[in-house]
């Protein structure tokens, strides 16, 4: 994002309690000059129109879903003394939470993002949200703590769109309507095509928005995320400055990889965009290759499921070889217990069960999500693939898990079931 300004975690606090006016006079005379050099045509464009409405409310996913929410949420322009507070649902008193601001532009668009983390919260209760801006209500949102049972996930492949992001409405629309219940959502990379273009993440949050609702949202980062607008590779500024995924202990990449638990599940997501972010973000992956290994030995889940956006095959060469990059973590991956992978990038569904690469009955399941955009690819069928779907085919898929089962079902947009793979393990 060649456009895009940081305003660091320290200043963030800060900013959250001026009012627009002190905030503005500051800018113009604040020390951090580079950054607000490139930040001040757009804030004067953000500060003049009428009052900003708080759009976007997310849940991300946290280390600990049932005790801990992080909610998010954008306005165009600042908000004049933002404040959160929440409750319990029947209970008459109302708490606070801080709120942080940050502010960075993409593609010359301002965008702020507020954030505010709620903890010591009891597992599996709704919870009700309420934003004020200048001493009203602004918005509202609500949602339930994970209890640690039984979970259902919806999960997307690509959702990257040329033009409009209808393709991608239509597909998350019809899961959302069909799983009320879902409580996790997770997005397997490539979001949008262009992951510094304001457009794009317009038209996908605006059509993401809705259905989305309440539930835990899980980004997996893409390697379109990584693009600049003259499709350079990049830093993924505006992903990272997005979605505040839980901390991985990185002093310099937090937000590129993580891990989080729901329901009975560990959730372990990975970094895959080696070829556009080796040379950028020197030491990424020697460090996330030493956090895979200690987070999978640390975990208590009953079961790990990684999620990467690249998959086992590449496919763009000729003829098709396994990821090189991915080829490494797979036997990090197997050696620690992992019980399923799920995998995007190829817009393809392919089910796999493999053992060391072997095909394998009761091997791990890798499964190649498919495609919930517009943006379709000839996929050729590799010796590996258990299941392979023609390649115009547009899908999602469910995870349901419990302390027994853990099952996987893709679904076309219209909800009929395609395929599913069921994992046992015995009650402890
Ligand atoms: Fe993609
Ligand atoms: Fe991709």
């Amino acid at each position: 994002m060649n456009n895009a300004a940081l305003i660091g975690p320290s200043m963030t606090a800060f900013f959250a309690s001026l009012s627009r006016r002190a905030f503005l006079s500051l800018s113009l005379r604040a020390t951090v000059g580079s950054v607000l050099a490139s930040v001040l045509a757009p804030l004067r464009s953000a500060f003049a129109g009428s009052k900003p409405s708080p759009k976007f409310f997310r849940r991300i996913v946290t280390k600990d879903n049932r005790t801990s929410a992080l909610i998010e949420w954008q306005t165009d322009a600042a908000l004049s003394d933002p404040r959160f507070f929440w409750r319990e649902a029947g209970s008459k008193s109302e708490k606070t939470a801080d709120v942080d601001v940050t502010y960075f532009a993409i593609d010359d668009h301002p965008v702020f993002v507020y954030r505010a983390e709620l903890s010591k919260l009891a597992a599996g209760k709704r919870i009700e949200c309420r934003v004020e801006a200048a001493g009203r209500t602004a918005g509202t949102f609500s949602f339930r703590t994970d209890d640690g049972g039984a979970v259902q996930a919806l999960i997307f492949p690509d959702s990257q769109c040329e033009g409009d992001y209808d393709t991608w409405a239509r597909v998350s629309d019809e899961a959302a309507t069909r799983c009320p219940n879902a409580a996790l959502w997770v997005n397997m990379g490539d979001l949008v095509d262009n992951g510094a273009s304001f457009s794009h993440w317009n038209g996908w949050q605006s059509t993401t928005d809705a259905s989305l609702g309440g539930r835990a949202f899980a980004p997996v980062m893409g390697n379109h995320e990584c693009y600049s607008l003259e499709w350079e590779c990049c830093r993924p500024d505006a992903f990272l400055s997005l979605f505040a995924t839980p901390d991985n202990e990185s002093a310099k990449y937090q937000r590129y990889y993580y891990s989080f638990d729901y329901g009975p599940v560990h959730f372990i997501v990975l970094n895959t965009q080696w070829e556009e972010l080796a040379a950028l973000a020197p030491g990424l992956f020697e460090e996330q290759a030493a956090w895979l290994a200690r987070d999978m030995k640390s975990t208590k889940a009953r079961w790990r499921v990684a999620l990467l956006h690249r998959d086992l095959i590449d496919y763009d060469e000729e003829p098709m070889i396994r990821d090189p990059f991915v080829e490494t973590l797979v036997p990090v991956l197997e050696s620690n217990g992992v019980d399923a992978v799920l995998t995007a990038h190829a817009h393809a569904y392919r089910r796999r069960r493999l053992s060391a690469w072997k095909p394998a009955k009761d091997g791990v399941p890798y499964i190649l999500t498919g495609n919930a955009g517009n943006c379709f690819y000839d996929v050729e069928k590799n010796e590996i693939d258990e299941i392979a779907f023609p390649d115009n085919f547009l899908n999602y898929l469910t995870m349901e898990a419990d302390e027994t089962k853990l099952t996987f079902r893709c679904f076309l947009p219209n909800g009929i079931l395609k395929d599913f793979v069921t994992l046992r393990k015995l009650p402890e």
